[in-house]
């Protein structure tokens, strides 16, 4: 392949951008790929229902084959084709939070290509709230299948220049709609009747869950520092969101955690190894003297996930070889930010 077109849509009203949606919704009838914007990150699409047009999402971001795609709907009622059958709770949860970042994992009907679902017989279908990627699926008049738009490995993307960089003449388009409002991705939950289990944390938290359905538990392997559980969830086994440079994950008081860093890169510097440190709003006046990136407030953990990729990306921008990060409370919204940092880091955790 070689020419990505690049276009610009109009996020609040892409209707206004008619022209360039429908040029989208072309090339994915077509069995092309495009990468779309949504409110968690931006997403690389394909006809859901095409095992050819699916295929080419793996090849073009160098994805595992048994890492399957969550499927994305315009509306509610379009998931009734794609599934055996909707639970009760599934019910509940797509009323109460879709549009939005949950994905829901059920027993897949056969029109869902093996290849989409990663050769499982489930699948993961979400239903997205932001303006161009609903559009965009009602254009195509058929679901599409998205993961991040990122090289396998990379930090999700959050701005349509990090998919540039990445998939730039690998794939048919990108639709630039503006950075993505959470910077993290869904929180996907697998749903049976009497269960529900999440298999990968994100802004939707156990919490809010509960607050609708009962015996909501977490993937023990999310929980867990020991690499070797093996996730119920494919993609959560695979390094991802790493940086080149290596991540070193910093945890404790905070006062050991500044000072266990300030030495390190120190050393660093005596060492000729270019290195850096991910501070908060709260620390950061102590690194002054060493490169530093600010992630924003501990008060404020959704701009720290918001923030998150595109600092990771960053590093990778100043070519640091290694990268400090202060760890966060894992309360909330934070359990996703440190799975995400964890597996950034693959998992090198210093405890001070
Ligand atoms: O926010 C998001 O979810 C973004 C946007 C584009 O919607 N998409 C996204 O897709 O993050 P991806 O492919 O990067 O991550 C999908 C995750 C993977 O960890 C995958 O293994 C898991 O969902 N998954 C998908 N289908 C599954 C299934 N049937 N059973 C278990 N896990 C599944
Ligand atoms: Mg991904």
């Amino acid at each position: 392949m070689s020419n990505t077109i690049f276009e610009k849509i109009d996020s609040l009203n892409p209707l206004l951008d008619i022209v360039a949606l429908k040029k989208a919704a072309n090339i994915l009838k077509n069995d092309g790929l495009v990468a779309f914007p949504t409110e968690t990150v931006y997403g690389l699409g394909a006809n859901a229902l095409k095992e050819e047009a699916v295929k080419k999402i793996y090849i073009a971001k160098g994805r595992p084959s048994d890492n399957p795609l969550i499927v994305h709907i315009a509306k509610k009622d379009d998931i009734y084709p794609l599934v055996d059958s909707v639970p009760k709770n599934a019910l509940i949860l797509m009323d109460k939070f879709w549009p939005g970042t949950l994905t829901i994992i059920l027993k897949k009907s056969s029109i869902i290509p093996k290849t989409t679902s990663g050769g499982l017989d489930t699948v993961a279908i979400r239903m997205p709230k932001n303006n161009i990627a609903l559009a965009l699926i009602k254009e195509c008049g058929f679901p599409l299948a998205a993961p991040s738009a990122n090289t396998s490995t990379k930090p999700s993307p959050t701005l349509a220049s990090h998919v540039y960089k990445d998939l730039n003449g690998k794939i048919d388009m990108i639709i630039d709609g503006g950075s993505c409002n959470f910077g993290i991705e869904s929180t996907v939950v697998e749903v049976l009747d009497n269960k529900v289990t999440i298999l990968r944390p994100g802004s939707i938290t156990k919490e809010m869950l509960e607050k609708f359905v009962d015996n909501v538990v977490i993937d023990s392997s999310i929980l867990s520092t020991n690499v070797n559980l093996l996730p119920k969830s494919p993609g959560m086994k695979y390094k991802h969101y790493a940086p080149l440079g290596d991540v070193f994950i910093i945890n404790g008081n905070i006062d050991n955690i500044v000072s266990y860093i300030l030495d390190s890169l120190k050393n660093d510097k005596i060492n000729n190894i270019k290195s850096l440190v991910i501070a908060s709003d709260e620390t950061i006046d102590n690194y002054s003297s060493f490169d530093v990136l600010n992630i924003g407030s501990r008060k404020n953990i959704e701009i720290i996930a918001k923030n998150l990729f595109n600092t990771l990306r960053e590093c990778d921008n100043l070519n640091m070889q290694k990268i400090y990060i202060e760890s966060f409370s894992e309360e909330g919204v934070g359990l996703a930010v440190m799975n995400r940092l964890k597996k950034a880091s693959d998992y090198k955790i210093i405890e001070v």
